[in-house]
């Protein structure tokens, strides 16, 4: 995995932001098992709890394109800040990708962990249905 061009990409994927009420424009890039790499950005809603998180964006085109299996994502915020992925994201990606690897960008640096250490003892699947 290339994470230099992981963090491009998210970079890039900032651009179409739409955050006119928060001006906080995010950028994700979400690495299949196959090597793709799918983008998002976080897209705001004058109802402002119908907006969503570029993370979820990106993790949603992947899912209704077909791709299941997910190796990494990395999460660009604005200017040096490090933007780590909020609680409803944390839990989403959880169920969705596993325990992936999280790429946090901040300026021309970033922090690598894996999504078990940012949700840890995490709900889940496992949890449902038992007796
Ligand atoms: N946001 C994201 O897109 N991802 C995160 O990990 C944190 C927050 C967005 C949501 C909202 O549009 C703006 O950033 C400010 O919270």
């Amino acid at each position: 995995m290339d994470v230099h061009d992981l963090i491009t990409q998210a970079r890039q994927a900032q651009n179409h932001a739409v955050s006119p009420y928060s001006n906080f424009q995010v950028g994700a890039a979400l690495l299949d098992a196959d090597g793709n790499i799918h983008l998002g950005c976080n897209i705001e809603n004058s109802s402002y709890g119908l907006s969503m998180c570029a993370e979820r964006v990106a993790l949603f085109k992947a899912i209704s394109e077909g791709h299941t299996e997910f190796k990494a994502i990395a999460i660009a915020g604005p200017g040096t800040l490090p933007c780590p992925p909020c609680g409803a994201c944390r839990q989403v990606m959880w169920d969705l990708a596993g325990d992936i690897r999280v790429i946090i960008v901040s300026g021309s640096e970033y922090e690598e962990t894996k999504l078990s250490n940012l949700l840890p003892n995490a709900f889940g699947s496992n949890f449902l249905n038992q007796k």
